[in-house]
């Protein structure tokens, strides 16, 4: 693709982990609820015991758990996170998750089957083992494992023993994610994160050698002194531990948020466009040749991996945690800032670990704002993750037609024009090298966004 066109679409824009994206939820204190905005409890419980009801037996539900302390601040780093080194805070934590996962399962009619569990961050590893053993022996006291289940886990590579990896193991899980972001020294002291290949290499190894299946290294492109050389080398390293999945983000630069801590660089520091792209590229072509494949924005596979395989068979999803190798209607998030996702529509837990652990502990099931989705933000929604996770949509059936179709179609024209997209009589899809600037497609589509144009920035750049 030419800098110009990459110039030309690189525009504040969302990741497209949800629709309606968070920002455009309802905005409006619920009438029958005024402590909460954009749905009241009771529909939040009522949406969810119907997804619940449509998915448990035949395909199960999914369990975010967030676990957000960390010890050091990475100050590159977008997560919701608590920046602690002391460890007393983990067992009133874990007690708190499993008090809200018992309010859930004393509403849900039948007990639940899990299909995938996730523990996502801050650091999970920042637990003891004992601890994250408690935590989901604790959750499986109430639930069953369903046909194929999988269990996966986030851990930074400098606080993860062997221990760790052996009790999450021993508990179900076959799938970890460990962070890497960049090799390089200079990249690393910048983001506070010196984190040597060594500690990398020892617990990829030690996860093999326990007997996890997928290993997933997370790389991020556009960090402040990154150079085309780096990324060299960064996937010459990655190279010699041959993860199974590789995330390979785009970093997202949002320091206007209160708090994330994105500080210590400036803009000057940072790649520019056009550098950034050269860095993705350089990426994708060393991750080609090695044998990984894109699948959908972001991430890379082996053809060995269940997500390469989603990808063949048409079921990968995109969620709040990224993509995903198959659907379920229900996803219950647990644990501060955590968002569940019943299809019908979201909740958001609150955003601090004292509200958090303050509202559970009085028995409330502690979400604080979502959004009830209408018809046509179904129908939206459906669209949006079809070009994200397939890279085209249809219309050919009449469920899928809306009213405004015409207008969307008619913002796609230049990008059309640009060689972009593909559109046909019933459908539309993005060709392989216009993959970067698939945001900037779904934008077209976004109905929300399009009527409420955000006054001051709010997303990271597409591109
Ligand atoms: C919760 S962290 C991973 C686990 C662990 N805390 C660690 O740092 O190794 C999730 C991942 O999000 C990615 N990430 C965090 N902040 C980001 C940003 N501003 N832009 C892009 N990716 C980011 C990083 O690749 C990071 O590894
Ligand atoms: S990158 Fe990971 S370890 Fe660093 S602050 Fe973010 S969540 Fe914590």
């Amino acid at each position: 693709m030419s800098d110009s066109l990459i110039q030309k679409y690189n525009i504040p824009g969302p990741r497209y982990t949800s629709y309606p994206t968070v920002p455009f939820w309802d905005d409006k204190p619920c009438a029958d609820d005024p402590s909460r905005i954009g749905i009241s409890l009771n529909d939040w419980k009522k949406t969810m015991i119907t997804a619940f009801n449509e998915s448990n037996d035949q395909e199960g539900i999914s369990l975010y758990i967030h676990l957000p302390f960390c010890e050091n601040l990475c100050t590159f780093c977008g997560c919701h996170k608590r920046i602690t080194k002391r460890h007393d805070v983990e067992e009133p934590y874990v007690k708190t998750v499993l008090k809200e996962w018992d309010l859930y399962c004393d509403l849900l009619p039948s007990r639940p089957k899990i299909k995938e569990l996730h523990l996502g961050g801050g650091t999970p590893t920042f637990f003891s083992p004992q601890h994250l053993r408690e935590l989901i022996e604790g959750i499986l006291k109430r639930a069953d494992k369903f046909p194929g289940f999988e269990f996966s886990f986030e851990a930074h590579p400098n606080h993860t023993n062997r221990e760790h990896l052996q009790t999450l193991f021993d508990v179900g899980f076959r799938r970890n994610s460990f962070g890497v972001q960049d090799y390089d020294l200079k990249v690393q002291k910048t983001i506070n994160r010196v984190q040597p290949f060594e500690n990398v290499k020892e617990v990829t190894e030690a996860s093999r050698e326990i007997g996890y299946t997928s290993v997933s290294h997370d790389l991020v492109f556009g960090l402040p002194f990154q150079t085309r050389e780096s990324i060299i080398d960064t996937i010459e390293k990655t190279k010699s531990l041959k993860p199974d999945r590789i995330a390979f983000y785009s970093y997202a630069h949002v320091p206007w948020i209160k708090g994330v801590g994105q500080r210590g660089y400036d803009e000057n520091d940072l790649p520019k466009e056009v550098e950034k792209r050269v860095l993705y590229e350089t990426g994708k072509k060393l991750l080609s040749d090695l044998g990984y494949f894109e699948i959908g924005m972001d991430h890379f596979a082996l053809k060995s991996d269940t997500l390469y395989k989603a990808v063949e068979d048409k079921t990968l999803h995109r969620n709040f945690m990224g993509y995903a190798a198959g659907k379920t209607k229900l996803m219950i998030g647990l644990g501060m800032s955590s968002i569940s996702d019943s299809w019908y529509s979201f909740a958001q837990n609150v955003k601090t670990v004292e509200e958090y652990q303050e509202l559970v502990n009085k028995g409330e099931i502690p979400i604080f704002r979502g959004h009830l989705l209408t018809q046509e933000d179904l129908i939206i929604r459906e669209h949006i993750l079809n070009i994200m996770c397939h890279f085209e949509t249809s219309w050919i059936e009449d469920r899928l037609k809306f009213p405004e179709l015409k207008e969307c179609l008619e913002r796609l024209k230049e990008m059309e024009a640009d060689g972009l997209v593909v559109i046909t009589e019933n459908g539309l899809n993005v060709p392989e090298n216009a993959r970067p600037f698939v945001r900037n497609i779904c934008m077209a589509f976004d109905l929300r966004l399009i009527r409420n144009k955000p006054a001051t920035r709010i997303f990271s750049m597409t591109i």
